[in-house]
């Protein structure tokens, strides 16, 4: 298969990778030509690493650089069966590119984008054949991580769904199908596991060591919360954050957090710059290990993550096992949301929503229907 990356950055060098490790021809094409040769280099010197590690021999890393080509036109793309779009996260520079794109490419050729929060349909919408388009969505490292979440648009093919899903199957990929809504599954879901946690540390309940040791150690999280945002870093986990709100209308349940906004504003963007929720040139300061604490800190995260993966259920955003393997295979989470549910209680987990919004009354702590429903009915997810 002959397939275009277009945006030679973290995304597409990591696709293209990907793509061509299972065997794809591949054009690269980005307007910044320093990027582009940088895109090269990098991956000479990641394929070369993996050499010295036996994990791939030489001669699989020259099969995998050959199968890469470097371009400088759009011109040179017009023989791809599948464009993916890696460029700047700009919904209007996105729309140009594919109405673009469609005087260069065949009228068969797929046309897909890598967006994390922009929304596919509107992106479909600036090409004259709009079934051709969908959302390929990877996570960082794309090499690395399994998951690819895939979005059909309103007006994506079926044809062209299946194609999709089977060529991402084919690259060695866990497929989730998410509705074209804000931030898909991923970015959605996630959000009470920051979100929330800084309203504890807001709250002055806990410093954020000690939730992030909570998370750890109760939760079997490989990250905490403060850990995860400093190394995302705090510029782009507010954006994301910033973004999901707006698009929802100003559901109360996104609202993004002052805490974090100052980090921002001051430059403490986490690891990248040294300083963040910690300080890199100093000591890690110590948790208060109370596991009474800890054990409250975590329900009260779990059972809001919970919460939004039973939300994105009931709004069918994606199927319950979709909804599971995102956040296990996407963000590395312990066990997927919906099965944690079962094991604590489908009851457990009203009663603790209940509780926390008798406390708060905020919109926040509402209870999703269908968590209601089960726990009337006795119901458990995935049966
Ligand atoms: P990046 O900034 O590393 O790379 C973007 C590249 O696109 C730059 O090299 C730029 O020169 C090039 N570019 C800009 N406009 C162009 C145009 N019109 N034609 C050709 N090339 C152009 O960005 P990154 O992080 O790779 O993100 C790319 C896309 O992937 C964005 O839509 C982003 O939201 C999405 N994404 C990013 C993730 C991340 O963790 N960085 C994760 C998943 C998706």
């Amino acid at each position: 298969m002959k397939v275009a990356v277009i945006g030679s950055g973290t995304m597409g060098s990591g696709i293209a990778q990907v793509a061509a490790t299972s065997g794809c021809v591949v054009k690269i094409y980005d307007t910044n030509q320093e990027v582009l040769d940088k895109s090269k280099t990098n991956l000479e010197i990641t394929l070369s690493r993996l050499v010295e590690k036996a994990k791939i021999d030489e001669t699989e890393k020259l099969r995998i650089t050959g199968n890469i080509s470097y371009v400088h036109t759009m011109g040179e793309l017009s023989h791809s069966d599948l464009v993916i779009e890696a460029i700047v996260e700009n919904i209007e520079i996105k729309r140009k590119l594919f109405s673009d794109l469609e005087s260069y490419v065949s009228p068969e050729t797929i046309l897909a984008s890598n967006t994390s929060s922009l929304s596919i349909t509107s992106i479909a919408a600036s090409c004259k054949k709009p079934e051709r388009v969908v959302g390929i969505h990877f996570f960082n490292p794309a090499p690395l991580m399994q998951l690819v979440e895939v979005i059909p648009a309103i007006q994506t093919s079926e044809e062209v769904l299946s194609f999709t899903t089977k060529t991402i199957n084919d690259w060695k990929k866990v497929v989730a199908v998410a509705k074209d809504t804000p931030g898909f599954i991923v970015n959605r879901v996630a959000r009470p596991f920051y979100s929330e946690a800084l309203r504890i540390y807001e709250e002055g309940m806990a410093d954020f060591t000690t939730i992030d040791f909570a998370m750890k150690t109760i939760g079997g999280f490989k990250m905490g919360p403060f850990e995860l945002m400093d190394f995302i870093g705090n510029d782009v986990n507010y954006a994301v954050t910033e973004s999901v709100f707006a698009s929802f209308y100003f559901d109360p349940r996104y609202k993004p957090s002052f805490t974090q906004k100052r980090l921002v504003e001051a430059g403490f963007l986490g690891r990248k710059s040294g300083k963040g929720y910690y300080n890199y040139a100093a000591e890690m300061p110590k948790p208060n290990e109370d596991l009474s604490l800890a054990k409250s800190i975590f329900d009260r995260i779990i059972v809001m993550l919970i919460n939004e993966a039973a939300d994105a259920l009931f709004l069918n955003i994606a199927s319950a096992n979709d909804i599971d393997n995102a956040m296990t295979k996407g963000v590395n989470y312990p066990k997927g949301l919906l099965a944690w549910a079962n094991e604590l209680g489908i009851k457990w987990c009203v009663e603790k929503l209940d509780n926390l919004y008798n406390e708060y009354h905020e919109d926040r702590y509402r209870c999703c229907a269908l968590l209601r429903r089960m726990s009337k009915e006795n119901k458990t997810f995935f049966n």
